[in-house]
């Protein structure tokens, strides 16, 4: 039988990758390479909603790129591509965005905390078509699935409404895409405010592991994480956020689930849960280190992996899009 088709994308809008994205989201798409025909972009048009830097932009999405294979994204296995090197993103994106409503975008809850948050002038119209862009992604691949967290839910429900209208106005084109929901996915909260997600935007330095930052300093950052004052470990999110979150990363990063490590450290205390984890923690981001090092060093090999990628992914996105034209009358 077809492996279902998922398409899952990241923007390049940070020097490293984080834990949180790491365990949140790009294990799961290192997965899904086994059970999944699995397109993977680094968004860089979604990228310069926000106003950007193109130097910045241009060594983030290398950068972004090179740590996805070192964290096991196989080119052989998945179709791993840079957005703006296939065209049709944004020729998509320009046919949906005619058939959305204008009311029907500003609904979108992201958009309205984003823009109130950079005000008025700083809000691009790119930011209030961000969603639409979106679903050009998602449909052009014909995406059977797509892993959703909460915060994307709102914008698959725009794509389905848009892949439901094109096909009822202009007849069937696009495959209507559903929520994968990932079982296993771990949610990581900040070191430093426990109750709030690890996130590039929101977190202070102290409460975010970058994954290319000195190990040495990662180590150091479990160890002055915010804990609770009692002794026990044990894991309650609601009463030991901090010591809950360290014992979800734990497990994520290790062979152990969180009920061999409550065993493990009964009766002992938050300093040897910390200085433990802080070595797995090293020893997991040691090799991917040195492995982003190594992609990036070589860039003709990196050219030509984006460049195949690039390829594989025009394979169905110029069809889809072909007969997108085709049916909308061009
Ligand atoms: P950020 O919140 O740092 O800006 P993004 O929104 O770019 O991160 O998220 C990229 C991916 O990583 C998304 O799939 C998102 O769900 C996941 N992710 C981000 N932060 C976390 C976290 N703290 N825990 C789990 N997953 C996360
Ligand atoms: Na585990």
């Amino acid at each position: 039988a077809r492996r279902p088709r998922v398409l899952s994308g990241i923007q390049p809008t940070a020097d490293s990758f984080h834990l949180g994205n790491y365990l949140g989201a790009v294990r799961n798409w290192v997965a899904m390479q086994e059970t999944h025909d699995a397109f993977y972009c680094v968004v860089d048009l979604h990228a310069i909603t926000m106003g950007h830097d193109p130097a910045a932009l241009r060594s983030r999405t290398r950068v972004s790129i090179a740590q996805l294979l070192a964290l096991g994204l196989d080119p052989e296995r998945c179709t791993l591509f840079v957005q703006s090197h296939v065209p049709e993103h944004a020729q998509l994106g320009w046919v949906l965005s005619c058939i959305t409503g204008f009311g029907e975008a500003g609904r979108m809850v992201q958009f309205k905390d984003k823009s109130a948050k950079a005000g008025q002038d700083s809000t691009s119209v790119g930011l209030f078509t961000y969603p639409i862009l979106q679903a050009a992604d998602i449909l052009l691949y014909q995406a059977d699935q797509v892993p959703v967290g909460e915060d994307q839910r709102q914008h698959l429900e725009l794509t389905r409404d848009l892949a439901q209208r094109f096909n009822g106005r202009f007849g069937q084109t696009f495959t209507m895409p559903s929520a994968y929901i990932v079982k296993d996915t771990a949610k990581i909260t900040d070191l430093q405010d426990p109750t709030s997600k690890m996130s590039k935007s929101a977190s202070s330095p102290n409460g975010i592991i970058e994954l290319l930052e000195d190990p040495a300093r990662s180590a150091k950052k479990i160890k002055s994480a915010v804990t609770d004052t009692g002794r026990e470990i044990l894991y309650d999110e609601v009463n030991k956020p901090g010591i809950s979150n360290l014992l979800t990363m734990y497990a994520a990063l290790t062979t152990r689930t969180i009920d061999e490590l409550l065993e493990q450290y009964d009766g002992r205390g938050y300093g040897d849960l910390k200085k433990d984890l802080a070595e797995v923690l090293v020893e997991f981001v040691k090799p991917i280190q040195e492995k982003t090092k190594a992609y990036l060093d070589d860039k003709a090999q990196l050219d030509k992996i984006l460049a195949i990628g690039a390829e594989k992914a025009r394979a169905v996105s110029a069809a889809t899009l072909a007969r997108t034209y085709k049916n909308v009358g061009f």
